[in-house]
């Protein structure tokens, strides 16, 4: 039913950036999946005819087509989501199309640099999931350098150039070109979580030809990154207790117990983990997860349940309160952790979610700064110890050996031709507000929209924020200055 109703076509084009005009351009599209690249230099400062990378694109054109208004965009973060397989399972990931948008807009999924069927950035896999292995907490210096050469040595396994070319002002030069070559119409674009990133960074270098922009789950980019992380680690705590208090009080949560607070249950499985790491049968002997899980790792991998509250129709199963409940039960009683078992990097997504997040946050701690954070960071998040995935970016790309084009700054914006519309839950446990907020200020006249709950994004409860988020797209209303709305 789904691939008839949905008519995706992918993109096939051969046609080169010429001299003065480094757009790909003369897109035919196929049915798919024959082939489905459109080529963009490698390195926008410096494009070199013979050095191009192909970006997959899909389209899902409007279906009443005397309606149309124009083409959508969107990235759904991550980074290192395909959204072209966003687009053909609509929302079994993160952003269901309602039935308005998909008569009114000719939807057009982007696989940024490395991710789903463009291009992939290969690196020697091996040695990944060795260097996750390393400890999240150098405590010397000597552990701190392993920590960047091990890092620093993986990193130059990777295939060149794309790996130095995959951060979001690049990837805003991709979403641009696309926008040219589909006809040049003003662009409609949805960034949910990271995906902020690529609209920010379009903002900055494109602000004249918008017709519309919504940020949902607003990440800040002109932080320094000790800010970007302790910021954080307090939204995930915050949201953490908030969770717990939820167990405590309702008996639906499979972790109640009236002789032993969620909290403490928390504490004993972290010192469990710390003393010996929680076996995670499920894993063992396959090639998709770790067999153990240690103490930083359940913190990290929680963190994702957290992303929404009650269980959505889709992915409901797995990123909800109650998932997350079932699986502190599933390590606690029945020493079975696999949920909080880190991926083995089994498909080249993991490498290009690292080359866009170290191009966007090269590392610039040193091992003394990085042991004033985390003395900060255990004492002000002790449930968390600050793990989280701005934790994870810092740790990750420590020792990046190259130079970035888009390190962390205050976006210089000006002249935007529209209005842009924020939305953020209260208490989002990934993209605090207070990023969205400060991202606001950075963006002459955006509106931002909150909404009164916890989670990251609001785009698939499919609730008021949707609601408001669509007639914005479609109407050009833009919520009141202001507003709050519940769901
Ligand atoms: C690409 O072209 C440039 C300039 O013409 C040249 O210097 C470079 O060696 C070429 N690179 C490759 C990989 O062919
Ligand atoms: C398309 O929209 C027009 C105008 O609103 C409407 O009259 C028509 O019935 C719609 N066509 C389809 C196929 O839904
Ligand atoms: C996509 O999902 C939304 C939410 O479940 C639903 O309302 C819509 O009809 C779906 N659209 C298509 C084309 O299946
Ligand atoms: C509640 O926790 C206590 C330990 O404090 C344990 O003995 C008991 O079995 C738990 N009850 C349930 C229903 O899990
Ligand atoms: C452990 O938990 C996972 C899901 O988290 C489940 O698939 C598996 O069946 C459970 N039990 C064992 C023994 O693996
Ligand atoms: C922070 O807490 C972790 C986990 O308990 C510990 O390994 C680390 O040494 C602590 N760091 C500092 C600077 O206190």
């Amino acid at each position: 039913m789904l691939p008839a109703a949905l008519l995706l076509l992918i993109a096939s084009a051969t046609a080169f950036p010429t001299e003065g005009n480094h757009h790909p351009h003369d897109i035919t599209w196929t049915t798919c999946p024959t082939s489905f690249e459109t080529p963009s230099p490698i390195d926008w400062s410096n494009p070199l005819p013979n050095q191009s990378t192909g970006l997959a694109l899909a389209k899902a054109p409007a279906r009443n087509i005397t309606q149309r208004i124009g083409t959508l965009l969107f990235n759904t973060g991550g980074p290192g989501q395909s959204a072209i397989e966003e687009l053909i399972g609509n929302g079994t990931g993160f952003i269901p199309f309602s039935d308005t948008l998909r008569d009114r807009f000719d939807i057009v999924a982007i696989d940024p640099r490395g991710v789903g069927c463009s291009d992939q950035i290969f690196c020697d896999a091996g040695m990944y999931n060795e260097v996750v292995k390393l400890t999240t907490f150098p405590t010397t210096e000597d552990e701190f350098e392993q920590q960047v050469v091990m890092n620093r040595r993986f990193v130059t396994t990777c295939s060149c150039p794309l790996v130095t070319h995959s951060d979001s002002r690049t990837a805003a030069q991709d979403f641009e070109a696309v926008r040219i070559a589909l006809g040049d119409e003003p662009l409609n674009y949805i960034g949910l979580s990271y995906g902020s990133m690529i609209g920010t960074a379009y903002l900055e270098l494109f602000p004249h030809n918008i017709r519309s922009m919504v940020l949902d789950g607003n990440v800040d980019h002109s932080q320094l990154q000790p800010y970007a992380v302790l910021t954080e680690a307090r939204a995930y705590e915050d949201v953490l207790t908030k969770f717990f208090a939820w167990c405590d009080e309702d008996e639906s949560c499979a972790v109640h117990n009236t002789t032993l607070t969620t909290a403490k249950l928390w504490e004993d499985l972290i010192a469990r983990a710390e003393r010996e790491a929680l076996p995670a049968p499920a894993c063992a002997g396959t090639s998709s997860c770790l067999p153990t899980v240690s103490a930083s790792d359940l913190i990290l991998n929680a963190q994702q349940y957290l992303t929404y509250k009650p269980p959505l129709q889709r992915i409901a199963q797995t990123l909800s309160w109650q998932s997350f409940a079932q699986n502190l039960h599933d390590a606690y009683h029945n020493h079975n952790a696999t949920a909080f078992s880190i991926p083995i990097a089994d498909s080249t997504t993991t490498f290009a979610s690292l080359a866009t997040t170290c191009g966007d946050f090269p590392p610039t701690l040193t091992f003394s700064d990085l042991l004033n954070l985390q003395l900060l960071l255990n004492t002000t998040t002790p449930l968390t110890r600050g793990l989280s995935t701005s934790h994870s970016i810092l740790t990750s790309c420590l020792g990046w050996p190259y130079h970035s084009s888009n390190p962390p700054h205050v976006p210089f914006i000006r002249d935007v031709s529209t209005t842009v519309l924020q939305v953020n839950a209260l208490w989002d446990p990934e993209t605090s507000f207070d990023w969205a907020v400060a991202l606001g200020s950075e963006i002459p006249g955006a509106r931002l929209l909150a909404r009164r709950g916890v989670g990251h994004t609001s785009w698939g409860l499919m609730g008021e924020a949707f609601g408001l988020m669509e007639g914005y797209l479609v109407e050009g209303v833009v919520p009141g200055v202001g507003r709050v709305v519940d769901s």
